[in-house]
């Protein structure tokens, strides 16, 4: 979506309040989901970050917490949430009770932690997701969707229901392998040609961009030549890098969004421009 015809809605306020669908310019949200090999690379506190940036562009934004057998969202934002969508999975919630305002000026759905019915794949997740997601997707302009991290089928599954994938990876080597295993599988199986990376936790200025250009060479040479659909090669869309910076630590220890605590701050900065190249 494009944010040239998003209404420029006071952050904090109307923002985080769904509109009726009648009411609303655009059809449907875009969907992106933000997913990753590793984990613990910093999916969580992009995916809150990045929703209150795009807030602040003037997007009416819901994140959704797919990460549904860890959910961790809440504590990012310090929420403690009644009704999860444990409880409208299980029929005990109304989905409407379970979109919480968030600090930041956008929305949530947040899930339940420590439920290993959520470790597998069944029919019930697969249709209760798609029905939450179709559902909700109306009344916003972007669902941001946290997944898990790995390429599990319930990750997987998740993935698929986005319009468009943002990987997360950081500069170590276990986290570039396995974000290029990801991208692999989901080039081939889920046929996807154009991929966005965020680099996390980078040590100096272009290390992200390197290690993208590095990771686009590997996928050329061992991916495309997998994806014999002909659609052409797959590309890797650099949105951006984030330094490793202790005040990340900081604010999640705090339970803060460092984009309300320290919205000029360089990483805070870095996540705007993001922002900013995702609606664009
Ligand atoms: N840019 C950064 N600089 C410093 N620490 C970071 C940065 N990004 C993430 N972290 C640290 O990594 C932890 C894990 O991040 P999280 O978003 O929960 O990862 P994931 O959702 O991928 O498992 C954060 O709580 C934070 O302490
Ligand atoms: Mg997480």
């Amino acid at each position: 979506m494009s944010t040239d015809s998003a209404k420029p809605e006071p952050v904090g306020s109307a923002a985080a309040t769904p509109v009726p669908a009648a009411a609303g310019t655009k059809p449907r949200a875009r969907i992106t989901a933000i997913s990753s090999g590793k984990g613990g690379v910093g999916k969580t506190f992009l995916s809150a970050n990045l929703a209150a940036a795009l807030a602040r562009r003037g997007e009416r934004v819901l994140v959704l917490d797919a990460d549904l057998g860890l959910a961790n969202l809440d504590v990012v934002l310090n929420l403690f949430p009644k009704i999860t969508l444990h409880d409208v999975f299980t029929g005990k919630a109304n989905l409407e009770d379970a979109i919480l305002p968030a600090p930041g000026g956008f929305s949530v759905l947040l899930a339940g932690s420590g439920l290993v019915e959520y470790s597998r794949l069944t029919p019930e997740v697969r249709e209760q997701l798609l029905k939450v997601i179709d559902t909700v997707a109306p009344r916003f302009d972007r669902i941001l969707l946290d997944t898990g991290a790995g390429i599990s089928d319930v990750v997987l599954y998740t993935v698929s229901l986005a319009d468009e994938v943002l990987i997360v990876a950081t500069p170590e080597p276990t986290s570039l392998t396995d974000a290029y295993a990801t991208i692999k599988v989901l080039a081939t199986q889920q046929h996807r040609r154009a991929i966005r990376l965020v680099v996390n936790q980078t040590s100096r200025p272009g290390e992200g961009r390197s290690i993208c250009g590095q990771l686009q060479q590997v996928v050329d040479r061992f991916v495309t030549p997998l994806a014999t659909d002909g659609i052409g090669p797959i590309k890797l869309d650099f949105l951006g890098e984030i330094p490793t910076d202790s005040v990340v630590r900081e604010a999640v220890q705090r339970r803060q969004l460092l984009f309300e605590a320290l919205p000029g701050c360089t990483v805070a900065k870095a996540v705007s421009d993001i922002a900013a190249k995702l609606a664009s």
